[in-house]
């Protein structure tokens, strides 16, 4: 591929001097740069926004910048300081205290922020939801968490079973105007009241401050809980990779129901300083594009599944919008396609620098930086700091080219410390000090890293990570399903879409009311992009002599290919 010619930043150091920075890079070096480096007590809330905030110079600057269809609203870091402050005290009053889970289920808006950033100067462990879930998906995560507090509206509280998880004690309600509030805690009420300042909680760097619920192969989706240490790393990723500066206008398409909501929509931009733009309602190509051009954003970070929909939706329609301020685009959550990164160049004159991390690694770890070479379809190469290596199932090194388990040796800050009452489950990731990450990939001779897919069942549909066994647990409480066996099926723009094999119940017949009833059933029980876009009837659902679907097999009927093993397939 050619290289762009346009004046782009090559961020703060050159090929050469990464070179030698991966070679003398060390954690404990970027540590001692901060100020909390010798107490060692901190707080990710003080050092995203009150450290700003204390600065005359910073304290007026745009923190947060929202827009939606219905709102319009800026906060500036000092206003963000005293709101999270309000909101800390509203929970003391409350007796939320260090360590309790805290969780937040509404849409994006400026009363999520200050409620995220409250949470975190009393100590507490933030958990936010997508506001997509439907009961299921609420009422696994709040079990499983034991959260003592939830944050919501009136609308998603419908979702909530609040009687049947006893360990919720609290409920707060925002804007709750019109609505009886007897039971609830009533945001805007509470704020009114609250004083402007707050003495935060400091915390030890391995004391919680997130927790994530993300899906494997089997069982219920599980708790990944990250803690304050992981500021060090999202600071470093968003000057090297992201490399944001302090006068950026940066906007983050996720949703901080994902990771990658928390970690590059909240942490690495305000840790660096930045204008943060945070735009809720739906996606369509003119919104997107009208937000990258009033707002002036330089710096976007993005998912491939919506730039495959940008590239349908055509090159004219960017066109039409002023993008000329936008200095720098990355992806992360699927495979990067190389026509998408070649019609990037095209349509915005842009290249797309791909990303690879995960939930469970709280950061990114191999990434394409501003001054790389970009090798379309390759992940990039480790940041400083990071060691990946691909690995065999014993956890041998493999050479260059061959393909294995993708894995990165265990040490880097951002790191998930637990699996949420699952130690056995946290176990499970290590071979030999090797973090094995689930994909498989090869490495080329220049170091650089090419994803191939995924070793388990994990389905990423549009970029969101989707567990068979939810999906198939759903499908079976349908009364007119008998057996369940869920696959990704590969799909040009969402990456991979859900189907589901089915087998039905005595006295039902295909039809396709009944089916579209099933996939309904789904997606009001458990969550829409958890809905399986095909259902097909099958006779049997292939499993093994223990009883385990075999996904495997399902796929390779699905897509016409060689079975393999079949050996241990039931009669
Ligand atoms: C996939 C959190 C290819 C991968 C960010 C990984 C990617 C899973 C890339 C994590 C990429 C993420 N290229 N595949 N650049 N980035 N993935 O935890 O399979 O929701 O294991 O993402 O997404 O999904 P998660």
């Amino acid at each position: 591929m050619e290289t762009t010619t346009i004046d782009v930043r090559q961020g703060d150091f050159n090929v050469e001097d990464v070179e030698t920075l991966r070679k003398d890079f060390n954690w404990e070096e970027m540590k001692a740069t901060f100020s909390w480096y010798h107490t060692g007590k901190v707080n990710m809330a003080y050092e995203a926004i009150d450290r700003h905030a204390e600065n005359p110079n910073k304290k007026d600057q745009i923190a947060l910048l929202y827009s939606s269809p219905k709102r319009e609203e800026s906060l500036t870091f000092d206003q963000l300081r005293k709101r999270s402050n309000q909101f800390a005290n509203v929970l003391k009053k409350y007796h939320v205290n260090k360590g309790d889970r805290v969780f937040l289920f509404m849409p994006r808006s400026p009363e999520f922020y200050a409620s995220f950033f409250g949470i975190l100067k009393v100590g507490a462990v933030a958990g936010p939801l997508f506001e997509a879930f439907m009961e299921q998906a609420v009422r696994d995560r709040l079990e499983d968490s034991q959260a003592s507090m939830l944050i919501t509206t009136p609308e998603l509280l419908e979702r909530v079973p609040v009687d049947e998880l006893p360990d919720l004690e609290k409920i707060v309600l925002v804007g709750a105007t019109g609505v009886d509030v007897s039971n609830y805690i009533d945001f805007d009420h509470e704020m009114e009241g609250a004083s402007e300042s707050f003495d935060i909680e400091w915390v030890d760097l391995e004391d919680g401050m997130v927790m994530h619920y993300t899906s494997g192969s089997t069982g219920k989706p599980k708790g990944v809980y990250h803690v304050h240490h992981a500021m060090i790393q999202h600071y470093a990723t968003g000057k090297w990779v992201l490399d944001l500066t302090e006068d950026d206008v940066y906007w983050c398409t996720a949703d901080p129901g994902w990771v990658t909501g928390t970690s590059y929509g909240i942490f690495a931009p305000w840790l660096n300083g930045v204008t943060n733009v945070i735009r809720g309602g739906r996606y369509s190509p003119e919104s997107w594009y009208e937000t990258l051009a009033k707002y002036d954003v330089t710096v976007w970070y993005t998912a491939p599944t919506a730039l495959r929909k940008l590239m349908s939706a055509g090159k004219d329609i960017a066109k039409q919008y002023d993008l000329s301020k936008v200095r720098h685009i990355l992806s992360v959550g699927e495979p990067l396609n190389p026509e998408v990164i070649t019609w990037a160049l095209d349509a915005y004159d842009r290249r797309i620098h791909d990303t690879w991390w995960m939930t469970e690694t709280g950061a990114m770890l191999i990434v394409n930086l501003p001054c790389m070479e970009i090798r379309p379809g390759s992940m990039g190469k480790p940041i400083p700091g990071v060691e990946a290596s691909i690995i065999d199932d014993d956890g041998n090194e493999l050479p260059p080219y061959q393909m294995g388990n993708l894995a990165v040796k265990e040490g880097w800050p951002s790191m998930m410390r637990a699996i949420w009452k699952r130690p056995e489950k946290y176990n499970s990731y290590f071979i030999n000090g090797w973090y094995v990450s689930g994909d498989s990939a090869y490495m080329d001779e220049d170091g650089y890293f090419w994803f191939q897919g995924r070793l388990d069942d994990v389905i990423n549909t549009s970029g969101e990570r989707v567990g068979p066994f939810e999906v198939e647990s759903k499908l079976i409480e349908h009364h007119a399903v008998s057996e369940a066996g869920v696959i990704g099926k590969p799909d040009a723009e969402r990456g991979e879409i859900i189907k589901a094999f089915i087998t039905l119940n005595p006295g039902y017949e295909k039809d396709d009311a009944l089916l579209e009833e099933i996939r309904q059933y789904v997606k009001t029980g458990l969550s829409a992009h958890a809905a399986p876009r095909e259902i097909e009837i099958t006779d049997t659902i292939p499993k093994t002599r223990s009883g385990k679907i075999m996904r495997r097999l399902l796929k390779s009927w699905e897509l016409g290919l060689p079975t393999g093993d079949t050996s241990t397939l039931e009669e």
